[in-house]
């Protein structure tokens, strides 16, 4: 058996300890070892997309980066969305437009659309088709899956009283929120 590290995980927010091999996937370290499964295994090889999780920001598969590689780095998984039992802004937009149906692959398309909302806030239609064709989705289809992030993306810029209402108010409500 090879030899096993102790490395520490920042995980949403917090730090974690993991004896880990150095061939162990951040996907696997996360789930085995910090129980976090939310972050789901799909291909396992880069392709599906259902592992990714954001890494210092960026949308990672979890899949393809091994867990030494990852210490020192801010993760996020999906498990960070919500809040005190509450859905976020984005998961209750894929809930009402109906960007899911089985469900599997909805957590990389969540971290996905996160991380690209984070970098491209004013992002149009198109990008955000093009953002998504990065993950597999074999049953809900991508019409809703685009309608749930525009959706979102057009709630988080709104800040006048003329744009439409989001379904459980925009990020900046919900900071203004003691
Ligand atoms: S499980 Fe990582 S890309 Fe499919
Ligand atoms: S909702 Fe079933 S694979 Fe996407």
């Amino acid at each position: 058996m090879s030899e096993r590290h102790l490395i520490g995980l920042n995980v949403n927010g917090a730090t974690h300890e993991a004896l880990v091999e150095p061939r162990k996937t951040l996907l696997d370290a996360l789930r085995h070892d910090l129980g976090l499964t939310g972050t789901h295994v799909g291909c396992e090889h880069g392709v599906c997309g259902a592992c990714t999780v954001l890494v210092d920001g960026e949308p990672v598969r979890a899949c393809l980066m091994f867990a030494v590689q990852a210490e020192n780095s801010d993760i996020r998984t999906v498990e960070s969305l919500g809040e005190n039992g509450e859905l976020s802004d984005l998961q209750r937009s894929f809930r009402d437009h109906h960007g899911l149906q089985c469900g599997f692959c909805t957590p990389g398309f969540l971290m996905l659309a996160e991380g690209f909302l984070a970098q491209q806030p004013n992002a149009d239609r198109e990008e955000i088709r093009e953002a998504v064709s990065a993950n597999l989705c074999r049953c809900t289809g991508y019409q809703t899956i685009v309608d749930a992030i525009d959706a979102t993306a057009a709630c988080r810029r709104s800040t006048s009283d003329t744009e439409p209402a989001c379904p459980g108010g925009n990020s900046a409500e919900k900071e203004a929120t003691p």
